[in-house]
């Protein structure tokens, strides 16, 4: 899979990449990342990209040219699976979206500025619009990051263990269940008997019942399929 990112500050985005999951991933060619300055599509030589809006008000907006001239030339020999526009009016990024993109080919996510970007080119070119959050970013750099990240991880073969995916939080709508390790005894504190009885199947029943409770106390609203 392929994931671009069109950004005015790719500097932004490169540690996020070169460690742990995220590293491997790209090392077992599952995963290629790639980084595109908007600047290289700037409207003149001073690296315009933004301009005043229509009809006043602060901020700039992200001009039309650019971005355009940037994804004709990024999907000229081959088209993008999805154009998905990182802003804080976007769908609520969930597992569900994450499941679905690490199934796409190729991908482009256009991170935003000042007050975002001209909306013609979500009319022309976006096909999802997403949020990482009710809260506002200065950019959409990191919430770009949050779902290369989030994809990255569950395209197939990527993580050694393939189970460690789906024993995550939210892949049945349910928390994922509490963990322990050595020592058995911390402060009192003991590691719950029945993770030491050995009996596999005793332990997943525990497991299935606390990851209930922990829902149902904690996001009742993923139980009742909202
Ligand atoms: N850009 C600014 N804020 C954002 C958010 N919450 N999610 C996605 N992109 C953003």
């Amino acid at each position: 899979m392929t994931i671009e990112i069109l950004t005015v500050l790719p500097e932004l985005l490169t540690s996020p990449f070169e460690h742990s999951i995220m590293k491997r991933a790209q090392e077992k060619g599952l995963l290629t990342i790639k980084l595109h300055t908007l600047r290289k599509w700037a409207i003149n030589k001073h690296g315009q990209v933004d301009d005043y809006q229509y009809g006043g008000g602060a901020g700039m907006v992200m001009m039309c040219e650019p971005l355009a001239n940037a994804i004709d030339e990024l999907q000229a020999t081959e088209k993008f699976d999805e154009i998905i526009f990182l802003t804080p009016d976007g769908k609520t990024f969930d597992q569900k979206q994450a499941n679905t993109l690490s199934l796409k080919n190729r991908i482009l996510l256009i991170c935003g500025h000042y007050k975002g970007i001209d909306q013609r080119i979500r009319d022309l070119y976006v096909t999802r619009e997403i949020s990482i959050g009710d809260y506002v970013l200065s950019g959409g750099e990191l919430a770009a990051a949050v779902l290369v990240d989030a994809i990255g991880r569950i395209i197939p073969g990527v993580l050694n263990d393939e189970t460690s995916a789906l024993t995550d939080s939210f892949q049945d709508n349910l928390l994922a269940p509490p963990v322990y390790s050595r020592p058995a005894s911390f402060r009192d504190l003991e590691v719950p008997p029945i993770l030491l009885t050995g009996d596999p199947k005793k332990v997943e029943e525990w497991r299935q019942e606390q990851a209930l409770a922990r829902t149902q106390k904690r996001r009742p609203d993923l139980l009742a399929g909202e």
